[in-house]
């Protein structure tokens, strides 16, 4: 998803033990969480567990703090309990901020600033004085209070250290409130809270609205002091507080900002430091005190962060890398992109208020339509026994709500970007080997509902114009549908996805051996082609032809065309036209047709038939890369950067890969091209420097050099390790390009591998060279698609998948004539 540009309210082996690779260096070492905390990459880069539902940062009040904290010139104006990464729309979470004093001017409580807004005065720092590591985070505000925090899974531990200060007792009597509120203010009438007056636990709870769904929330909390001994306490309502009252329930008030109010303890003179322990839940406080009182019994940060840090480097110790040679920014890089796609989604699991099931419940999926491309596949390599989790909630979701989510958050029902994505999620799972505890005879139940029946409210589930798409075979652009309703835009990239979510729903239903409807949605999935329009044009915003003819095109109901510019949204168009969910938004989803035109991951070959053969396939992917027409910062351009190999080009995938690496991928605060989408960003420059890169919902790795000497990949179920190794390693990466290789020592043509090399642990080694060769260039060496290849200038047809034998090389191909960069057979 793009920065905020809307306006709305905005068959494995389960049971076995995991086994972990010994890995000599701590690869947490590398992990850097502030990559992304400026420039819009809105990233978490707090304190949290893998998928942990406790994330504690410094929230600021920038413009672009999706994440909570941001590296940017902002001022802190509190710690907050929970947070979502990466996200555009409006801010997420960040409730129950906690804020410090060193003390209240004379003594005086009303001489403290407690409003969210005014606080921001004494919440500026340097940015040297901030820690962050996976697990823990620290920051020192130029008050000269220092704030560190480490998480449980619901609960995040604090320490505030105060400055020692002047020899008047007054000036050392700490105070440290709790505001009920959150990141963008959302809060609603009847948020409550209460200070005990002898302990000092606040507990409280309010309702919020979630940033880009549907709905409402209610989260609740509970907060308890170590280390200092108290002096007073109470509530501030506003701007003023008192120690007579101990506990309110607060209006939003009639202005529509929430109006400020909290609890406060004061502490007696000398307490430093000072321990705050604070759990969320969405059930009620009790429960919130419960995860507290459990998770962290003693008040102990080392052990927190200590524990929390174990958790990190145990998930990513599943990488052993040989990185002799290579710059270390790079291996930064890679770690922390890995680390990324771990912090969403977030294991709710026994924090549903809203069905009880046995079944695991994960949140945060925000939104599909981002983290099917790379995130979750990348997961299913590194974590396969927690996407089982996520799938079975998935799936749970379905059953208890009736359709599977497109983008969740916050316990609601987000806003649905195109497709059902869901179906290619548990497509790519399925065909993977997923197994443990998922019914897929009811996760095939759910795609086929997305499918077949159309829910009132499309907004945020299921899909929309589905009469049209079964009488037409394509959704029309102003279609008319009267049993549901949605945003009715995106007519062809909804057409488009539709199709891959049906050939990904035939993918499971091959699986399950129920032939007819495997063809069935075999059949719809080629639905795309009916919006092909062969002569269309396209040109440029000063007239000059692009040169390329043939685009999809908007189709009415009485199947004649309609018209958008094939450049209309995208990165080269300044028209101003809205491009994303608004009811005036195009009929491409925040890109153009031109990067859409590519969009038909199960049919490459009919596709490059269309577009007049390998030849003119590449040069039309060039020109979409070369002139900018697509931006690596959205998640469309990612499968783009790789689609050469379909074309049997696959150096020019590594070449690309390349480029956007480091181009727009720095490990630095402003490194990301955009929001890190739930670290769909961090997936991708994981993938593409392990050196494969997936074509999501089929069982598909598209081969490129990794950008290491070597990399081991053990499997945490099967514990057979997976060894990629390049031989010539060029540092420099000039010698970028495949010259051959083996899988298990014997020759390997194919330009793909599948998941067994994972799960079975082989071993692939690739010879380089600083020109491309030939190899993986032949028709027998393509990945999957569902027509046979044709206009490739070669005597064999097309092997079926099946990997580890060699090819037999009896064939003769010219394929390499459009192309004099490839060498000869
Ligand atoms: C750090 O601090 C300055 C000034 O507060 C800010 O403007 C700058 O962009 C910051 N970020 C980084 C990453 O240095
Ligand atoms: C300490 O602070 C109190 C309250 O402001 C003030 O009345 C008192 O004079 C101060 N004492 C000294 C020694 O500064
Ligand atoms: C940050 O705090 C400083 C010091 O009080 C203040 O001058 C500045 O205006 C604040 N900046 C923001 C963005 O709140
Ligand atoms: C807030 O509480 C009042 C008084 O109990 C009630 O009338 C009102 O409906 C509540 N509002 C919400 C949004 O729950
Ligand atoms: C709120 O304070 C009142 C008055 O002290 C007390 O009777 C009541 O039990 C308190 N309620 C809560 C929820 O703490
Ligand atoms: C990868 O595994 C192989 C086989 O166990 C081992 O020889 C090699 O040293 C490992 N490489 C790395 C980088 O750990
Ligand atoms: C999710 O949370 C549940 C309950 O705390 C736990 O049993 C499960 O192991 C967690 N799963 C993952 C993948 O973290
Ligand atoms: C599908 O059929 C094959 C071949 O008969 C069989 O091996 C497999 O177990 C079947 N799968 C399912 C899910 O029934
Ligand atoms: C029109 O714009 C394209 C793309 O920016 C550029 O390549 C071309 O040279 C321009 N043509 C003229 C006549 O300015
Ligand atoms: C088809 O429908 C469009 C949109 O309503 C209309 O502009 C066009 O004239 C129609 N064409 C034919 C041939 O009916
Ligand atoms: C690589 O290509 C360049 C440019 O086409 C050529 O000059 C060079 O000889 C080639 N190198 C090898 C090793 O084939
Ligand atoms: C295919 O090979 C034939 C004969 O070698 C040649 O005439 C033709 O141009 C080639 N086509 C392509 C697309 O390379």
């Amino acid at each position: 998803m793009f920065l905020s540009r809307l306006s709305l309210t905005t068959a494995c082996l389960a049971t076995l033990q995991p086994v972990l690779s010994q890995s000599t260096v701590e690869n947490i070492a590398y992990v850097n969480p502030l990559i992304g905390a400026s420039n819009g990459g809105n990233v978490f880069p707090g304190a949290s567990l893998p998928y942990g539902m406790a994330k504690a940062v410094a929230d600021t009040n920038s413009g672009s703090n999706q994440g909570g904290f941001t590296l940017d010139g902002s001022n802190v104006t509190g710690f907050s309990l929970m947070h979502d990464s990466g996200t555009g729309g409006s801010p997420s979470l960040g409730n129950f901020a906690l804020f410090s004093y060193s003390s209240c001017a004379n003594g005086d409580i009303d001489n403290c600033v407690f409003p969210k807004v005014s606080r921001a005065a004494f919440g500026s720092f340097d940015n040297t004085t901030v820690i962050s590591e996976p697990g823990y985070f620290s920051i020192t505000l130029d008050s000269g209070i220092q704030t560190e925090m480490s998480t449980t899974q619901h609960t995040s531990l604090f320490k505030f250290t105060f400055p020692s200060s002047g020899s008047n007792e007054t000036d050392e009597q700490p105070i440290i409130f709790q505001d009920l509120t959150d990141l963008s203010d959302s809060r609603q009438d009847n948020g409550s809270i209460a200070v005990d007056p002898s302990t000092g636990r606040i507990t409280g709870n309010g309702r919020f609205l979630p940033s880009f769904a549907q709905g409402s929330y209610v989260l609740y909390f509970c907060t308890d002091f170590s280390g200092a001994d108290i002096l007073d306490n109470g509530i501030y309502s506003n701007s003023r507080a008192s120690t007579a009252v101990k506990n309110f329930t607060i209006s939003r008030s009639i202005n529509g900002y929430p109006l400020p109010g909290g609890a406060f303890n004061r502490f007696t003179s000398g307490s430093n430091p000072i321990y705050v322990r604070s759990a969320t839940s969405f059930i009620s406080s009790e429960q919130a005190c419960a995860h507290a009182e459990s998770e962290i019994p003693d008040f102990d940060l080392d052990t927190v962060r200590s524990n929390a840090q174990d958790q990190w480097q145990e998930k990513l110790s599943v990488f052993s890398i040989d990185s002799t040679g290579v710059d270390e920014s790079l291996v930064t890089n890679f770690f922390s992109g890995v680390y990324r796609t771990m912090i969403n989604p977030q294991n709710y699991t026994g924090e549903n208020p809203l069905w009880s099931s046995d079944e695991p419940y994960f949140d945060s999926f925000y939104c599909l339509w981002d983290s099917f491309r790379s995130q979750i596949p990348f997961l299913t390599i590194i974590d396969p026994a927690s996407v089982e989790e996520m799938l079975r909630s998935l799936i749970d979701t379905y059953v208890h709500l009736g359709w599977l989510p497109d983008c969740r958050m916050s316990l609601n029902k987000g806003y649905t970007q195109g497709g059902s994505n869901a179906d290619n999620i548990l497509a790519d799972g399925y065909l993977k080997g997923l197994t443990a505890g998922i019914d897929w005879n009811l996760g095939y139940e759910a795609v086929v509902n997305d499918a077949e029946n159309e829910p009132f409210d499309w907004c945020c589930e299921g899909r929309g114009g589905l009469d049209s798409w079964k009488a037409l075979d394509y959704i029309p652009v102003q279609d008319f549908d009267y049993k549901g309703f949605g945003t009715m835009t995106r007519s062809i990239s909804r057409t488009l996805e539709y199709s891959y979510n049906d050939y990904c729903i035939s993918q499971i239903a091959g699986g399950l051996n129920n032939t007819a409807d495997q063809e069935k949605y075999i059949e719809t999935s080629g639905n795309w082609e009916n919006l092909y329009k062969s002569d269309q044009t396209s040109y440029f915003a000063n007239g000059t032809t692009t040169g390329y003819t043939g685009f999809f095109q908007p189709k009415f109901l009485n199947e004649t065309w309609a018209f958008q510019d094939p450049l209309q949204c995208s990165n080269i168009d300044e028209s101003g036209v809205a491009c994303s969910l608004q009811n005036t938004g195009r009929e491409t989803f925040e890109s153009s047709i031109w990067e859409y035109s590519f969009f038909v991951p199960h049919n490459q070959a009919e596709l490059i038939a269309l577009f007049g053969g390998p030849s003119n396939f590449v040069s039309r992917l060039n020109f979409l890369h070369d002139q900018d027409i697509t931006y690596i910062g959205n998640e469309p351009a990612f499968l783009t950067v790789y689609q050469y190999h379909y074309a049997g080009r696959p150096g020019l995938s590594a070449k690309r890969s390349h480029f956007y690496i480091p181009a727009f991928f720095a490990p630095t605060p402003d490194g990301l091209p955009g929001n890190d989408d739930s670290g769909a960003m961090g997936s991708f420059v994981a993938f593409s420097m392990l050196g494969l890169f997936p074509n999501p919902g089929q069982n598909v790795y598209l081969i490129n050099p990794p950008y290491f000497p070597s990399v081991n990949i053990t499997h945490p179920i099967t514990g057979k390790t997976a060894i990629i190794r390049n031989v010539n390693f060029d540092p420099t990466y000039e010698a970028i390009y495949i010259q051959h290789a083996t899988l298990d020592g014997k020759p390997y043509t194919n330009n793909w591998l599948d998941h067994s090399f994972f799960t079975e642990g082989k071993e692939l080694v690739l010879t380089l060279g600083k020109n491309e060769s030939t190899w993986g260039t032949h028709v027998a060496d393509l990945p999957p698609s569902l027509s046979e290849y044709t206009g490739f200038n070669t005597t064999v047809v097309r092997r079926s998948a099946g990997i580890g034998q060699s090819v037999p090389r009896t064939y003769k191909s010219t394929f390499d004539t459009y192309n004099a960069g490839v060498g000869k057979l």
